[in-house]
């Protein structure tokens, strides 16, 4: 809360002979206080987890830039993937007043002191893309749809094996394949959405043998990749070729749930002698999928090196962010078009998710370049301007 705002509370509190009683002295955002305030005396704590990722960056200047044209203050930090960093940032921003804070957590679970504080105070918290788990205190989560993130990941590699085509017909291909599995960090609630969204597609496959995983690893704890790490994704690749592979057994896919995994996947696939692309010969690369567009993995999209991403428009999930925080800070309720799927282990969320894209290299044209997200130049660098 502003200064502005809590020298009102405060004054017409005296003017009214009350006392501060629990729960309306700091700041009742969702309540009065906010609702009657210019935008401009109102700051929003928006704390994000990571620079090292494109995706985060660009959420992150989305919802500031997007938070600003309505009017608000905004505090932005990145939290370096160090939790205790993001503790540090969320305490801070609570005690110097924030009126609305927007987190995307590194640890799910790792924020129940600071969401409690956030309580105390009255300040309403967004979970933004990643839900907050075990806390009561966190009032309303935007999102994509996690578990179709899943599905379209598996659906994609499919549809690079040739088992399936684009339209969800039945594809010329017969399998069996080899297949390996990567899932995401286990701290992350998203990386059980994205894993079981896959498994729903793939799991059939496994059963009646058109889809073989070499290595038997298809539990999601085995696949995981702690903070989506693209080294430790490389690594684990190339522990997996080295102990299933090394008897000239062929990879043929990889399902993959991030980008920067699907890149250390890559390196550990080239350097094992597969590609450099997907129709080399005589080893062609695996089809590996991906996730977030970002514009390393386009550029590999295009140059048919990795097969396919799930395009998430971060420039929607600000809007639906700051559309949410409007909706608090006004003193009503956001819109949810979610109320059964986002169990934090307290309660369950009211989420409002957006709808994802696959893109292939027939797509990069379509989905990314016609909507503005990126230039072709970009697409062609491989690096954002
Ligand atoms: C996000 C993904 C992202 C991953 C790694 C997840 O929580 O939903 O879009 O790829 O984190 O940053």
């Amino acid at each position: 809360m502003s200064n502005k705002l809590r020298l009102t509370a405060l004054g017409a509190a005296l003017a009214f002979g009350l006392t501060a009683c629990g729960g309306g002295g700091a700041g009742s955002g969702g309540g009065n206080d906010t609702a009657n305030a210019d935008p401009s005396d109102l700051t929003i704590g928006v704390s994000m987890p990571t620079q090292t990722s494109e995706r985060w960056i660009a959420d992150g200047n989305n919802v500031e830039s997007q938070l600003e044209d309505a009017g608000y203050k905004v505090d932005l930090q990145y939290a370096n993937d160090d939790i205790p960093t993001q503790q540090q940032q969320l305490d801070q921003m609570i005690t110097e007043g924030a009126d609305l804070l927007i987190v995307a957590s590194i640890d799910g679970t790792a924020l129940s002191s600071q969401l409690q504080a956030a309580a105390d105070a009255n300040i309403p918290v967004i979970a933004y893309d990643r839900l907050i788990r075990d806390t009561d205190n966190v009032d309303f989560y935007v999102t994509f749809d996690n578990f179709a993130v899943g599905q379209a990941q598996a659906n994609a590699l499919l549809v690079g094996l040739g088992l399936q085509n684009a339209d969800g017909s039945k594809g010329s291909a017969t399998g069996p394949f080899n297949i390996e599995l990567f899932a995401g960090s286990l701290d992350d609630n998203n990386a059980f959405f994205f894993f079981n969204g896959a498994m729903d597609v793939l799991q059939p496959l496994i059963d009646d043998g058109t889809l073989v995983v070499p290595s038997g690893q298809t539990d999601i704890e085995q696949a995981a990749t702690l903070r989506w790490q693209q080294e430790t994704a490389q690594s684990r690749m190339e522990t997996l070729l080295t102990g299933s592979y090394n008897d000239g057994t062929v990879l043929n896919g990889v399902l993959s749930p991030y980008d920067g995994i699907s890149r250390g996947i890559i390196t550990a696939l080239q350097n094992a002698g597969y590609g450099p692309n997907l129709t080399s010969t005589p080893r062609a690369l695996p089809v590996v999928t991906g996730q977030d567009a970002e514009i390393a993995s386009v550029a590999l999209i295009d140059q048919g090196v990795q097969s396919s991403t799930i395009f998430k428009d971060t420039r929607n999930l600000a809007e639906q962010a700051v559309t949410a925080a409007q909706a608090f800070l006004e003193g009503d309720e956001p819109e949810a078009n979610d109320t059964e799927s986002y169990d934090n282990g307290n309660k369950v969320v009211p989420a409002y998710l957006l709808p994802v894209q696959t893109v292939f290299k027939d797509d990069i044209q379509s989905v990314l370049v016609d909507s503005g997200y990126y230039t072709e130049s970009e697409v062609q660098s491989g690096q954002a301007d």
